[in-house]
């Protein structure tokens, strides 16, 4: 290989949170998700591969940095597991799994603040290797899993359920796109960059601290979980906007219950969240139905989720409420992205 193979993944936003492990070093998880994956318009990772025996050794830079390969773990496995596709498509002794492999990847926005990075990030990884190699598969979700339990959900477009699974290896725990971005074309999401800067708990620790300590936790995965995600599903299948809404708001606030409940507590939210929280169950009010719904990862961003016919007098709205200056917001519109700054 004597070229440069370059793609790019967009983040996925789960309306079903994804929240503790049943194998940490597999990166299998306790209940299934639910998610959408953005269109790459606005925030992407770009990752470019070379590969070939020219290649002195393995490195990876993100963000212009260096990555240390030797003590991360997810993306040395990443590496392995694309080797081990290589050798059972190619051959035990192909000379190409012997190639060291060069890898550049950036992301256009914030890095590690709670704007799902890591799924973007690692799906994209993933996927330009096997583009590299030329690795037609369909085991890429289980690979990217492995580099972030997210990622698995960025590889599909549209909307995607990321089904936990029974299997201790992990071979029941896949994503599948339940449709594609296509199927309701008047979805929009904004995101209201609160906060840019590094969560203080990333996602991996605080859902390990979660599984530990969190008494509520099992009562999400074992109850809540399994009717919220069939009726999700239902609601994206039928377009019932309304139900898909509510649901999305139920699970983030109990996704965020649940990091109360973890001890110490795992604080995601601040007071420009709640503001916003409260500002969109107000706006539902007094339009007589939900119009719009939040949900929110593991940091103080909101991800708000409108119909394109209510989308003008809600921004209108919320500029007025949310100026720039208050919440450092900057208003994206997420898959068909324009940016009103
Ligand atoms: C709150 O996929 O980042 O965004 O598997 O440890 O890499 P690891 O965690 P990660 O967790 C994402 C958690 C979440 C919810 C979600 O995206 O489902």
């Amino acid at each position: 290989m004597d070229k440069v193979v370059t793609c790019m993944a967009p983040v996925n936003i789960a309306t079903i949170k994804y929240w503790g492990k049943r194998d940490e070093h597999l990166i299998l998880p306790l209940n299934d998700s639910v998610s959408l994956t953005l269109d790459c318009d606005q925030m992407h990772s770009q990752t470019s591969v070379v590969a070939g025996p020219f290649v002195k050794k393995d490195t990876v830079m993100l963000n212009g940095h260096v990555m240390p390969i030797e003590t991360n773990e997810r993306l040395q496995r990443c590496f392995s597991l694309i080797r081990k596709l290589i050798k059972e498509k190619k051959g035990e002794n192909c000379p190409e799994a012997q190639w060291n492999i060069r890898v550049c990847s950036e992301n256009n926005f914030p890095t590690a603040a709670g704007l799902a990075s890591s799924a973007a990030g690692y799906a994209c990884l993933v996927y330009t290797l096997a583009n590299a190699f030329d690795l037609v598969t369909e085991d890429l979700p289980a690979i990217a899993r492995q580099g972030s339990g997210s990622a698995c959900r960025s590889i599909y477009g549209g909307f995607v359920h990321w089904k936990a699974g029974k299997d201790d290896l992990g071979s029941d725990s896949t994503a599948v796109q339940i449709a594609t971005e296509a199927h309701w074309p008047e979805m929009r999401i904004i995101i209201l960059v609160v906060n840019d800067s590094h969560k203080k708990t990333s996602s991996t620790v605080g859902m390990k601290k979660s599984v530990e300590t969190s008494e509520l936790l099992q009562y999400r995965v074992n109850k809540c979980v399994p009717e919220r995600t069939k009726d999700i599903i239902e609601a994206i299948i039928n377009k019932n906007f309304v139900k898909f809404a509510e649901i999305t708001m139920r699970d983030s606030n109990q996704f965020h219950a649940i990091c109360l409940d973890t001890y110490p507590p795992c604080v995601y939210l601040n007071g420009v969240s709640h503001e916003i929280i409260t500002f969109i169950h107000d706006y539902n009010d007094a339009a007589g139905h939900v119009k719009v719904s939040y949900t929110f990862d593991a940091g103080p961003n909101a991800f708000l989720f409108i119909l394109e016919k209510d989308l003008d007098l809600f921004m209108s709205e919320l500029i007025q409420v949310f100026p720039s200056d208050k919440s450092k917001s900057k208003y994206i519109r997420g898959i068909k992205s324009t940016n009103p700054d």
